[in-house]
């Protein structure tokens, strides 16, 4: 008997006009299409006809106005869960990931917006649980000061469980609708929820039926200890930034191991870094590609952007082409960010202007540039050295740089039979090759 051969899975990551933080400025590129809504349908339909797992919408809950807002994009974005539910009605079978804060949302909330994403796109819905890396966000929520780490966690770890609790409010067939004997629902199924934890208080049921996945898929992309713990006891895929092969593989084996400690198959967690990509039909037009956006990098715009990562350390005071400083450990930002960063400074002795010249197209995430062959030479490598089971992938910029994805690098992957060439399931679960939880 054969076993069907481990196909990597891929995730396409929107982010408004392309990853490249000067991507707006470029002559091809539709500087509004991160609020056009005819420009992510066409996006998520190229993604799909290439046979994609899944879209992934990245968030946050405040705008980038800092010093200088007139000069970065992103300051404006749709919200994504008002953005995935009409792309579920224009497309049919790729899967639609939201990011959604559990640091300044109910769980009531998102568990019934979830649910109904998962209802109205037929089973394709998936959830990027974050704690808010933006300390921004805490003044659009009636707080002076971001909630510290710790704290983000803990509310984290119980928000999942009061979301998963009312997503299992009803059985799959509580719902009898029975017109003959008039029982509209089986109250024998029904569970309510009755939590009441340190930071929420939930009666339960939710109003909407069990979603199609059982559960829609979780995802998450915290990587420092507490990071990984939550992931390892409850995501389904981790979405992670390295950019080295070898702390890949660490993080791979890693994340798998403390599954297997928390009681799960290693299969039953996918790990899948960012990729950043410029590609083109040869590496030299490639590497055209990315110096013609390299070029378009905004000094003021890049420092900006590199000091949000950083944890919103004011960056201001330093010279561009001096070291990075010492910067203490982040409490409001992203801990694995701010030290792959820092590590990638200082093992390249890189100074502040090469670092952000570094981090423009992926912001710490590997970046590739080349032809298909040489894209697909890396992801090949990862796949089958235990640092991925597939990559969300960022093109640089957009449309251009995931249509070029999909018409050079995907049938390239297909060749090597490493990824699929139809879809065979319905579901994000089934194109992940997820189990669907049981209602315990
Ligand atoms: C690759 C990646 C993507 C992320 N995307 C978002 C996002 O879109 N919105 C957000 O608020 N946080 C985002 N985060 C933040 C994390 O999900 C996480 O909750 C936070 O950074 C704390 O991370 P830490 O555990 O590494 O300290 C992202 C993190 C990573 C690594």
């Amino acid at each position: 008997m054969t076993t069907a051969a481990r196909l990597m899975h891929l995730g396409a990551f929107l982010m408004e006009t392309g990853h490249h933080v000067a991507a707006w400025r470029h002559p091809d590129v539709q500087a509004d299409a991160g609020t056009d809504f005819r420009a992510y349908a066409a996006l998520a339909s190229m993604a799909e006809r290439a046979c994609f797992d899944a879209i992934f919408v990245a968030d946050s809950v405040a705008a980038n106005v800092d010093d200088s807002a007139t000069r970065a994009a992103r300051s404006d974005r749709l919200d994504p869960l008002t953005l995935l539910p009409a792309l579920a009605a224009v497309t049919a079978r790729i899967g639609l990931i939201a990011t959604a804060t559990t640091t300044y949302n109910e769980p009531y909330h998102l568990a019934r917006k979830f649910a109904s994403l998962d209802h109205i796109s037929g089973g394709r819905a998936g959830w990027n649980l974050v704690t808010s890396d933006n300390a921004a966000e805490a003044r659009n929520f009636g707080r002076t000061e971001h909630v510290g780490h710790a704290e983000r966690y803990a509310r984290a770890r119980e928000f999942h469980r009061v979301v998963t609790g009312l997503w299992d409010s009803w059985a799959d067939d509580s719902f009898v609708r029975d017109k003959a004997s008039g029982a509209y629902y089986d109250a024998a199924t029904l569970r309510v929820l009755n939590h009441d934890g340190p930071h929420f208080s939930v009666a339960g049921p939710l109003n909407v039926p069990r979603p199609v996945q059982g559960w829609p898929v979780v995802v998450q992309a915290g990587a420092s200890d507490a990071g990984r713990d939550l992931a390892a006891q409850t995501a389904d895929v981790v979405f992670t930034a390295h950019a080295r092969l070898d702390s890949a593989q660490a993080f791979y084996r890693d994340m798998k191991a403390r599954a297997v400690a928390a009681g799960r198959a290693p299969g039953d967690l996918k790990i899948m870094p960012g990729l950043s990509v410029v590609v083109a039909r040869t590496d030299d037009e490639a590497r055209e590609r990315f110096d013609a956006l390299q070029a378009l990098v905004d000094p003021v715009a890049g420092v900006a952007m590199l000091a949000r990562m950083l944890g919103n350390f004011d960056l201001s005071g330093y010279p561009l082409d001096g070291p990075l400083p010492e910067l203490p450990l982040t409490d409001s930002g992203q801990r694995s960010r701010q030290a792959l960063l820092t590590a990638l400074a200082g093992d390249e002795r890189l100074t502040i202007r090469e670092l952000v010249l570094r981090i423009a197209a992926g912001r710490g995430h590997v970046t590739v540039v080349g032809s298909a062959t040489t894209v697909a030479d890396l992801m090949q490598t990862w796949f089958e050295s235990d640092a991925a089971d597939g990559f969300n992938v960022m093109p640089a910029e957009l449309p251009a740089g995931l249509d070029a994805f999909c018409s050079l690098v995907v049938p390239e992957l297909q060749r090597r039979g490493l990824f699929r060439t139809a879809y065979t399931g319905r579901t994000l679960r089934e194109h992940l090759g997820l189990q669907r939880p049981v209602r315990a």
